[in-house]
């Protein structure tokens, strides 16, 4: 079974400034809610009961927004408002989930995973990035489900347009199983399009296993200097590692830049 998942949330968030530099995107509010609470809220679901928050201290004021006990019970004191009790109980409930790991500096999501090495129990885990929200259809549980069946890593993917291939990790495929999974031959970080192996994308949602600690220990900086998760991907799948690409079935939104951002509320007041 998949119990824990990791949340890298330690980079500097450049795409979003202004918005961004004295504020933690993972707390901006998509239709009247944190970003991060839509994150937490797939993982509940998905049946995970504990989830690893990679932070620095630039980003502290995620902790504090799950800590802020003092703050809560004096206001519910004074105003005895429902609502408020509320939202209360569910940061509670949050809170006694989440793991707080530090990344001094932002080296990258393969530098950030590395960080969790101690805190993993299980043989795979979970990872989502949280810029990226996939609604409508919870991802993560159907990716836990592939896992099951076969036993194997999972990587949540889609198709995108061949000009804009070089923001995503893209890889190509060794054999189909069916219309919406793939087994992976080979994966590579932001491809040049003129090169790129095909146009499936990987989202930010994985299955990785605890054997990538091994290959991230010894990784080099690799696309702009950073230590990326999809280089260890490509070692582990060079050493017979199973690694399957999951279309998923949900709506994509990326949080990650201003239009995305701007887009995600209106997408989510849709629903
Ligand atoms: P990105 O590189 O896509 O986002 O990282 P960013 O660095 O936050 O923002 P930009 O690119 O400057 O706009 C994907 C996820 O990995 C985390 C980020 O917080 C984000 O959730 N991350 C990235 C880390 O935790 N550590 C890092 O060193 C890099």
């Amino acid at each position: 079974m998949i119990k824990q998942a990791i949340i890298p949330l330690a980079g500097l968030g450049t795409r979003l400034l202004p918005l961004t530099s004295v504020f933690a995107k993972e707390l901006l509010p998509i239709n009247g809610k944190p970003g991060i609470e839509y994150i937490l809220d797939e993982c509940i679901e998905a049946g995970i009961k504990e989830v690893i928050f990679v932070i620095s201290k630039k980003k502290i004021m995620i902790k504090n927004y799950f800590y802020n006990d003092k703050f809560y019970k004096d206001i519910i004191k004074k105003k005895k408002d429902p609502r408020i009790v509320n939202e209360y109980k569910k940061i509670l409930k949050y809170k006694k989930m989440i793991k707080f790991v530090f990344q001094d500096k932002p080296l990258g999501t393969g530098d950030a995973v590395l960080k969790t090495m101690r805190f993993i129990k299980d043989k795979y885990f979970l990872m989502l990035l949280p810029d990226d929200l996939i609604i409508k259809k919870n991802c993560s549980k159907s990716m836990i489900a592939i896992h099951k069946k076969f036993n194997s890593s999972v990587m949540a993917s889609m198709s995108v347009h061949k000009k804009e291939v070089a923001r995503w990790g893209i890889y190509n495929v060794k054999k189909k199983i069916d219309n919406a999974n793939f087994i992976i031959k080979s994966v590579v970080e932001k491809p040049n399009p003129k090169h790129a192996p095909s146009n499936k994308a990987v989202i930010g949602r994985y299955i990785l296993p605890k054997t990538i600690f091994n290959k991230l220990k010894n990784l080099k900086p690799g696309k702009g200097g950073e230590i990326h998760i999809t280089d260890a991907i490509e070692l582990l799948i060079n050493d017979n590692e199973k690694f399957i690409g999951h279309k998923f079935f949900g709506k994509y939104l990326d949080c990650g830049t201003m239009k995305g951002y701007i887009n995600s509320t209106m997408e989510i007041a849709k629903i």
